[in-house]
C-alpha cells in the first residue's frame, strides 16, 4: 500500500503525465486481452485473424469472426473505472494525453480528449478501393447482409481502420506519440504486456528522456527492471486509488 501512496503522490506533484495503455485496462469492461490467461490469442491465431496478409486473402475469415466474436461484445462495452480515473486525472490537470493500443475507443467514452489511438480503431470501417469511411454500425448492417461487407459507393471491399501485423504504424500518429513520451515527466503504462512494438519502445523513450515510469499491470513485463514503480495488480482497482 506505501508504493500505490507513493505513487499517487508522485502523480499529484508530476507537471506533465502520458498515459499508456493496453488491453488490460478494458479487461474489466469485458473486452479480453489477446496474451495471458483467456487471450484472445491463446484461441484464435492471430497470424489468421490479425494479419493483412491473411485479410487480403480472405476478407471473410476476419469478417465472420469480427461478427461473431469481437463485435458482440464491443457493441455493450463501457468505460471503467481505470479509464475513468485517467480522466479525473486530466480533470485535475496534469495528464495530457493518452496514448492507447486499443481500438475499443473506450479512452474517448470515459472523457479523455488527447488520445493517440496507435493501432487504430474498430469505431470506423473504410473502403479499401476508395478510402469512404463507415460507422461500426453501419458496417454491422451490411455484414447482416454480405461478408466482407462492400462499399455502397464504389463496391470495394471494406476492412477495419486497425493496423493488422505486418502493417506499419501510422508515421504521423507515431511521431506524436514519441514527442508526448519525450515531453512528460510521468509515464503511466496501464495494462500491456509491452513486448509489441513499435508500440512498446514509448514507455521506454519517456524513461530515457527523464520521465520517472509506473506499470500497472497484472503479468510481470519486460520493462519492470528499468521502471520506477511496478504494480501487479487490476487497473480498476488501483487508478482511482492514484487520483
Ligand atoms: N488490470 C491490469 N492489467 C491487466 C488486467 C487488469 N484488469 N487484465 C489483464 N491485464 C494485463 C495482463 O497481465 C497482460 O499482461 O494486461 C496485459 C495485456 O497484454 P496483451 O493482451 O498483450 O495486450 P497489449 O499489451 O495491449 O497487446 C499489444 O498486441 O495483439 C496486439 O494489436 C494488439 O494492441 C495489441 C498489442
Ligand atoms: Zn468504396
Amino acid at each position: 500500500m506505501d508504493n500505490i501512496k507513493a505513487l499517487a503522490t508522485d502523480i499529484q506533484n508530476a507537471q506533465s503525465i502520458v498515459a499508456f495503455t493496453g488491453a488490460g485496462i478494458s479487461a474489466e469492461s469485458g473486452i479480453p486481452t489477446y496474451r495471458g490467461e483467456g487471450g484472445l490469442w491463446t484461441k484464435y491465431d492471430p497470424s489468421k485473424y490479425a494479419s493483412i496478409s491473411y485479410f487480403l486473402q480472405n476478407p471473410s475469415y476476419y469478417w465472420n469472426f469480427f461478427k461473431d466474436v469481437r463485435y458482440p461484445i464491443l457493441k455493450k462495452v463501457k468505460p471503467n473505472k481505470a479509464h475513468l480515473a485517467l480522466f479525473e486525472i486530466e480533470n485535475a490537470g496534469n495528464l495530457k494525453t493518452v496514448i492507447t493500443q486499443n481500438i475499443d475507443g473506450l479512452h474517448q467514452e470515459a472523457g479523455s480528449s488527447s488520445v493517440i489511438e496507435l493501432h487504430g480503431t474498430t469505431r470506423t470501417i473504410i473502403c479499401m478501393d476508395c478510402s469512404r469511411k463507415y460507422t461500426i454500425g453501419e458496417a454491422f448492417t451490411k455484414l447482416e447482409r454480405q461478408i466482407p461487407p462492400l462499399c455502397t459507393k464504389c463496391s470495394g471491399i471494406l476492412r477495419p481502420d486497425v493496423v493488422f501485423f505486418g502493417e506499419m504504424l501510422d508515421p504521423e500518429i507515431l511521431r506524436d506519440a514519441y514527442a508526448a513520451a519525450a515531453s512528460c515527466d510521468f509515464l503511466l503504462a496501464v495494462g500491456s504486456s509491452l513486448v509489441v512494438y513499435p508500440a512498446a519502445d514509448i514507455p521506454l523513450r519517456a524513461k530515457q528522456a527523464g520521465a520517472k515510469l509506473a506499470i500497472i499491470n497484472i503479468d510481470s513485463t519486460p520493462l519492470d527492471s528499468v521502471a520506477d514503480y511496478v504494480i501487479n495488480d487490476a487497473a480498476g482497482k488501483v487508478l482511482p486509488l492514484i487520483t
